[in-house]
């Protein structure tokens, strides 16, 4: 499956996505490029690294033109041969012209357990809520903001002397263990969708699995 990656800003996440394709763990991806909305941004320095092309499709150009700029994305898109857009860290919401041409084939990573907390600067809003188990979702786009078809979750405790940088630096590290194995799963045709749910191949309950169960603060302490 042809995949663009779309990044606003340093790139780690995409960076974990190519260094896990790089050691053989994406088989059925094949990257074709980056798009950035802002020049100078980290990940082209990133993607340059990795031999990916870029396209920089700078926002602030369009002069609030939205239609516009997703116009020129969507070529940028078509240009690469996308078929998965991979959103990580593309700092936008994206609008019916690209969502439209890419119906369920657009994934994002958010960090936090959605539901919980969509939208900007979750991590303050996780401390200051006073939430005890936070966490990354890996989940397909939709035209809401980060409510889409949930594929994948990762979870880390909030410690009691977290501040939102500590704790996004926390998540950050999960996102950069799930991303890779969502897209993986994704390339590789396991995911399907039941309306909004997401399902597994190859995935069966076991009671293994159902015990596997994260208590935080653990009860003992
Ligand atoms: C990450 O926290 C991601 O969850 C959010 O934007 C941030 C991007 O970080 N969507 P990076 O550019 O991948 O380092």
């Amino acid at each position: 499956m042809k995949v663009a990656c779309m990044c606003s800003g340093r790139g780690s996440n995409m960076k974990s996505i190519l260094e896990a394709k790089a050691a053989g763990r994406i088989p059925g991806a094949e990257f074709r490029g980056l798009i950035c909305d802002e020049e100078g941004a980290g990940a082209l320095e990133t993607a340059a690294a990795f031999g990916l092309p870029s396209v920089t499709v700078p926002f602030r150009d369009f002069k609030g033109d939205r239609p516009a700029f997703e116009g020129r994305v969507l070529e940028a898109l078509r240009g690469f041969g996308t078929e998965l857009v991979v959103l990580a860290g593309f700092q936008r919401v994206l609008g019916k012209t690209v969502l439209g041409a890419y119906p369920g084939k657009v994934m994002n990573i958010h960090p936090a357990l959605l539901p919980s907390f969509p939208g900007h600067q979750v991590w303050a809003k996780e401390t200051g809520y006073g939430v005890k188990i936070a966490g990354a979702t890996v989940h397909f786009v939709d035209e809401g903001v980060d409510s889409g078809p949930i594929i994948l979750q990762g979870a880390v405790p909030v410690l009691e002397t977290d501040g939102p940088d500590e704790l996004s630096a926390r998540i950050l590290a999960v996102e950069h263990r799930i991303f890779p194995v969502a897209v993986d799963w994704v390339t590789s045709g396991r995911v399907t969708l039941e309306g909004r749910v997401s399902r597994l191949k190859g995935f069966g309950p076991s009671e293994a699995q159902a015990e596997a169960v994260l208590i935080w603060p653990p009860l003992t302490a």
